[in-house]
């Protein structure tokens, strides 16, 4: 609480408890009824606590209009996290006839089916809400979860149970556990509805209805998603006690006679059935009481599917064709360069606001200078801009008949627009780059950024602006820092709660926060430095390979060496190639970046990488070397049923090899296995092994 109040008379405390209520209002609003919060959950408590104190010392400020006297709108802490038991996954997608045969294409190699053999698919719409895996134990619904990210979501049970038309009891034929996994949508009647109610009460309303039905389930307080027009699909299964079908259609038919929501479906078998269902979904679009945005084909047969299995985020026996991006026309007022943590500097379009499928878009990235040159775009120019689903909007094309001759051609800057190092291509490349590195003061913030992100250590209450304004008074340089903050916290001229927005409850829930990650998991720990073309999915990888930070560490330090056998262990990784090889080893070579790292270690316990397959199957931890034509599966097949039992597969035959499981035709692997007393298997005592 501000000393000052006391010294307010009547007057004053009018005036400031109408500021404060009315950032309240806008808090509220932008928390309830856009799922978009405007400040953290501390800076608001800190302004009702200022509210209350203001009204406890003026009680006749405390009005039936005061947000004090609202009942059910006070956030608490949020949702509690859970773990998926079984992880999920998303989509890869596909956009064009010839993509969708691609697919089929890949299966049946992965397979090994002969060329142009008919896969049966289940094709599904694809609805566009947010998914939820829902779990019944002993019949009755006992979790219902958001995604998440994919291995651990949020507990919305209290709010899914208000949603009519998913039973809360599953009927005696019913296994004893199981996990339906869906999305849970919001009707178009039902957005409508709401949002002419939420206009009518002079709030700001949703732009479409996926917003709204995330809005919805994300409410604190379920008897306002009780109030919202939610439905439920569900399209896939987590975990079980027991199998309930052969196939996808199977499934289907069980969930629809247990009384879970079911979308109409199509069994297709040839590309005609495929692009038949796909043009007349496309027509029917805009009938249905639901959104969606592309058909779902899946594998029908369950036995097939669990063949394909996984990779990396999604099933390899299924992919979303996606319907075309929405367009729109309008003008380029500007084109900026921005700075991301890498350096890279990508130019993006500032535009004149416009509405592109219900939603306000006034940026696109316009990816690089070669791309702004293809295109010929130039500030002021009219352009065509789609989006599509959650990506960057773009610019397809620049209406060139609408010129005026006043456009600015686009030179490419020679220095960064933030610190003023010199800007470079990359040979070969098509990016530039600030050179400034360790001090461009952009990047740095932007590494941050990514360190404390949601994929990466998840520092809840450490947005961008919090990120910045630490960084501009100097109270945070580098990731170590962050987790010091507490210690420091007395030392700095004001402390953090003393900052503006900030108070005691806000600034006791950032080290809370703080402290509850300083327990990691290694491919966090990896994914969150920042490493240029090291994601999520090539962190888990490398987490997986090395297994703790410090072997990974060293591993990069030997890797220096191109002709070492750590270098050639970094390159047999699935998605690295010389290009990221390169980049890692230059990231663990650097001084100023060891130095972090030993210091964020002195902060941290780092876990080591928890295997997701299973450990105890007899190849777990094996380096194994297939060579010579399999006839039982393909090689693609054969690699990733090994490595999901936890083998690794490596190219090359070496004293770290385990097994060589020889085909027919196998040359000279099998020989090298021999002189190294390698033990070598045929593919059907390989098959004994693993099956
Ligand atoms: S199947 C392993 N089927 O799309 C199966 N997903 O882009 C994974 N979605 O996260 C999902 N309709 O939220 C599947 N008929 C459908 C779907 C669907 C919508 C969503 C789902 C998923 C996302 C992937």
């Amino acid at each position: 609480m501000n000393a000052s109040l006391f010294d307010f008379d009547l007057e004053d405390a009018k005036a400031r408890h109408k500021a404060l209520s009315e950032q309240i209002r806008k808090a509220d609003i932008a928390y309830y009824n856009e799922d978009a919060p405007v400040m953290d959950d501390g800076a608001y408590d800190n302004l009702r606590r200022d509210l209350e104190e203001l009204e406890t010392r003026y009680p006749e400020l405390a009005t039936k209009e005061s947000p004090t006297q609202k009942v059910g709108s006070a956030p608490s802490k949020g949702f509690k996290k859970v773990k998926h038991a079984i992880p999920m996954l998303s989509l890869s997608n596909v956009f064009s006839e010839e993509e969708v045969s691609e697919f089929l294409d890949r299966v049946r190699r992965f397979l090994g089916m002969p060329e142009n053999e008919p896969i049966e698919l289940v094709a599904e719409p694809k609805i566009d809400g947010l998914s939820c895996s829902l779990r019944y134990e002993s019949r009755n619904l006992v979790l219902a979860a958001t995604r998440g990210d994919g291995a651990e979501g949020e507990d919305i049970t209290a709010n899914v149970k208000t949603i009519s038309c998913i039973p809360q009891t599953l009927p005696k034929d019913a296994p004893d556990l199981l996990e339906v996994r869906g999305e849970i949508y919001m009707s178009r009647a039902g957005f409508a509805a709401l949002n002419k109610r939420l206009e009518e009460e002079g709030k700001k309303t949703f732009a479409n209805p996926r917003n709204a039905a995330a809005g919805s389930v994300r409410q604190l307080d379920s008897t306002i998603t009780a109030k919202r027009e939610l439905g439920f699909f569900g399209y896939a299964l987590g975990e079980l006690s027991e199998a309930i079908a052969t196939t996808q259609e199977g499934i289907r038919r069980k969930l629809a006679k247990w009384g879970i929501p079911e979308t109409p479906y199509k069994l297709c078998k040839t590309m005609t059935e495929i692009i038949e269902n796909y043009e007349q979904m496309l027509q029917e679009r805009p009938d249905l009481d639901y959104e969606i945005d592309g058909i779902v084909y899946k594998v029908n047969d369950l036995e097939l599917q669990e063949r394909l299995g996984f990779i990396s985020r999604s099933p390899r026996w299924a992919t979303a064709h996606k319907f075309p991006a929405e367009q729109a026309i309008t003008r380029i007022n500007a084109i900026d360069i921005q700075v991301g943590r890498t350096g890279a500097l990508t130019p993006v379009a500032r535009l004149e606001p416009i509405t592109v499928g219900g939603v306000v878009v006034s940026n696109a990235t316009l990816h690089n200078e070669d791309e702004i040159a293809r295109k010929d775009i130039r500030q002021g120019d009219m352009v065509v801009i789609q989006r599509a689903g959650d990506v960057i909007p773009q610019v397809v094309r620049v209406l060139k008949e609408k010129r005026t001759g006043s456009e600015k051609e686009f030179t490419p800057l020679e220095a960064c627009p933030e610190c003023g190092a010199h800007a470079v291509r990359e040979e070969g490349g098509a990016v530039r780059r600030c050179t400034g590195g360790m001090t461009c003061p952009k990047q740095a913030v932007e590494r941050l950024k990514h360190f404390v992100s949601r994929l990466a250590f998840d520092i809840d209450g450490m947005g961008d602006k919090i990120i910045q304004s630490f960084w501009d008074d100097g109270l945070i340089k580098n990731p170590a820092d962050i987790f010091t903050l507490e210690k420091r916290n007395e030392s700095f001229d004001k402390p953090i709660r003393e900052r503006e927005g900030w108070g005691e409850l806000s600034e006791k829930n950032l080290f809370e926060s703080i402290n509850n990650r300083r327990n990691i998991a290694l491919n966090r720990f990896i994914y969150a430095l920042g490493i240029r073309q090291i994601g999520e999915a090539t962190a888990k990888r490398l987490a997986s390979t090395y297994g703790t930070i410090d072997v990974l560490q060293e591993a990069m330090s030997f890797a220096q060496d191109v002709s070492s056998d750590a270098y050639n262990e970094l390159l047999s990784i699935d998605d690295i190639g010389p290009a990221a090889a390169s980049d890692l080893i230059a990231f663990f070579a650097e001084d100023h970046n060891l130095d972090v790292l030993e210091q964020l270690k002195t902060h941290l316990t780092i876990q080591p990488y928890e295997q997701l397959e299973r450990t105890d199957s007899p190849v777990f931890g094996k380096t194994v070397v297939f060579t010579g034509t399999l006839v039982k599966m393909t090689r693609a097949e054969a690699k990733a049923k090994a490595e999901s039992l936890g083998a690794k597969v490596s190219g090359t035959v070496s004293q770290k090899t385990d097994y060589v499981i020889a085909g027919e035709k196998a040359g000279s692997k099998l020989k090298k296995a021999s002189e190294l007393g390698v033990t070598t298997l045929t593919e059907d005592e390989w098959l004994e092994l693993v099956l």
